[in-house]
């Protein structure tokens, strides 16, 4: 069942199936619902004139049991959906406005949120500027008083001047997930999960082309990087950016932009075959250069000074030369990783980095220099001023972290007073549990030897911890990532 495909296959069994056994069990609104579960997922896989004849006879059947106003407003909204996705605007608008009705009847405040959103995106189609803005403002009013975190993203829908650029970028209404994914040589429910994500959720235009190497500079990508990126930059003209690698970029950092505040690991997309050119090897670098203004506007907001913003927003160019020394093993790491950034998840604070999340800072190291205890002191002193001035709604009590560093086996290698040790002295250890999707073996491997293939008898034996890393693994014994954490 791991597999995606026979996932997806059995899923699209179940979907046909399900209205006929509704149907057979005398179950009028299960048989509905599973005929708008199967419209759906049509509509999901950009075959629209299979979804219809589905979502209208759901639509038809709740109509006439008149009993689930709720679900009727869903079959209006699927309705309107297909006709959306086919380019039909106005009967779009008239089901999502008989959606809105009926919501506002019942009093279902989220999900009118939602029908409003719907038609705003149906009047930004059809460049009702007026009329979009109408529908945004309404949809935030709804979110701002649910106190729900979506009113962000509202807050920040596009401008006209983005307006511009999402037409220039190629918005593709009509995803065929399967064709865009053998396209883009990835896996198809991970072209599913951006286009889930995503929706028709507002991107952000990328920075003007000439201002473009000052940016990288100061974002400190490497001069073998930037003149990479600026090769394969993605002018309207230019024939590296097919329309799915234009899609996949206009629809990855929509779905990064919606998650501002986000203080979760977040993949923006699927990992490309990057050694297809230098627009399949940038095309999350694009997403970040894209992000990198609604980051900076969202660092201002929270008041937060501009070194902080840029030191923080730099570790892109840190990520970039180590995945180069990595050749090129590290960027699925790295791409979900440097989305925090954008988001507004992490800052850095001179020696450490440091990750919103609940009550609990989490420290992360970059690889900058020495580890020495004043310089995480320091880091930590600084934490201690910024969270509760910049963030002051949110309360941390401790720091965390999560590390190949905290593994206690180091100090059968390391002298005590090495920084590793030192730093692991300032931690409680949470029991051993092996976590779930890393392997320690492979952490050490990429933080000490920056490669995650190289053999071992071929590794270099410079230092102390080197030497540690590859004895303690000839000795057939295991690294551990563990989990410590202290008051904030
Ligand atoms: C964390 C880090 C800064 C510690 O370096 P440090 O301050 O030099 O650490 P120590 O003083 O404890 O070093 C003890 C010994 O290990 C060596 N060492 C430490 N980190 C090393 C690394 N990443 N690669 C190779 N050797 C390393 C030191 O050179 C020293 O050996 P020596 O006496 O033979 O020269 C460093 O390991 C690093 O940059 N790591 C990459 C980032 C990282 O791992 N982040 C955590 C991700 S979960």
């Amino acid at each position: 069942m791991d597999d995606p495909e026979v996932r997806n296959t059995t899923a699209a069994v179940v979907n046909t199936r399900a209205p006929a056994l509704a149907r057979a069990c005398g179950r009028t609104t299960w048989e509905a619902k599973a005929l708008n579960n199967l419209g759906r997922s049509h509509l999901l896989r950009g075959d629209h004139r299979k979804a219809m004849p589905h979502c209208r006879e759901a639509l038809a059947l709740l109509e006439k049991l008149g009993t689930d106003p709720d679900g009727q407003a869903h079959a209006q909204e699927c309705v309107g959906d297909v006709h959306r996705d086919f380019g039909e605007l106005e009967p779009a608008l008239r089901h999502y406005r008989e959606a809105l009705r009926i919501r506002e009847e019942l009093g279902n405040h989220y999900t009118r949120a939602g029908t409003l959103r719907r038609i705003a995106a149906v009047h930004h189609a059809s460049g009702d500027v007026q009329a979009e803005s109408n529908a945004l403002r309404h949809a935030l009013a709804v979110l701002d008083r649910l106190d729900h975190p979506e009113a962000g993203a509202v807050r920040t829908a596009p401008q006209s001047a983005e307006r511009g650029h999402r037409a220039a970028v190629g918005k593709v209404d009509f995803v065929d997930l399967e064709h865009t994914a053998a396209r883009l040589g990835v896996p198809v429910d991970e072209v599913d999960r951006v286009h889930r994500l995503a929706g028709d959720l507002p991107s952000a235009p990328l920075p003007a082309k000439a201002d473009a190497p000052a940016l990288l500079d100061r974002l400190s990508v490497p001069p073998e990087d930037a003149t990479e990126i600026m090769a394969g930059w993605p002018d309207p003209d230019s024939p590296l950016w097919t329309p799915e690698l234009r899609w996949l970029l206009d629809r990855s950092t929509a779905l990064v932009r919606a998650d501002l505040d986000g203080h979760d690991w977040l993949p923006p997309g699927p990992e490309l075959p990057r050694d297809r050119g230098p627009a399949w090897r940038h095309l999350y670098v694009y997403v970040y250069l894209a992000l990198v203004d609604v980051a900076r506007r969202y660092h201002r907001e929270h008041g937060i000074a501009d070194a902080v913003s840029w030191t923080t927003l730099a570790d892109l160019g840190r990520n970039l030369a180590v995945d180069r020394r990595m050749r090129g093993e590290g960027w699925p790491v790295m791409q979900s990783w440097l989305t925090l950034h954008v988001r507004g998840g992490v800052y850095e604070l001179g020696r450490l980095q440091h990750q919103r999340g609940g009550d609990a800072i989490s420290l992360h190291i970059p690889d900058s220099g020495p580890l020495t205890p004043d310089a995480v002191t320091a880091s930590l002193d600084e934490a201690r001023a910024f969270f509760p001035r910049h963030f002051p709604d949110e309360h941390h009590t401790v720091f965390s972290c999560g590390s190949w560093l905290l593994d206690p086996q180091l100090r059968e290698y390391l002298p005590a007073d090495s920084n590793i040790i030192r730093f692991q002295q300032r931690f409680e250890l949470e029991p051993y549990e092996e976590p779930e999707g890393i392997d320690a073996d492979v952490e050490v491997l990429r933080f000490v030897f920056r490669t995650l293939t190289t053999p071992l008898d071929r590794l270099p034996r410079r230092t102390v911890l080197q030497r540690a890393i590859l004895d303690h693994l000839q000795a057939g014994r295991h690294w551990q990532w563990r989990r410590g954490r202290f008051p904030f």
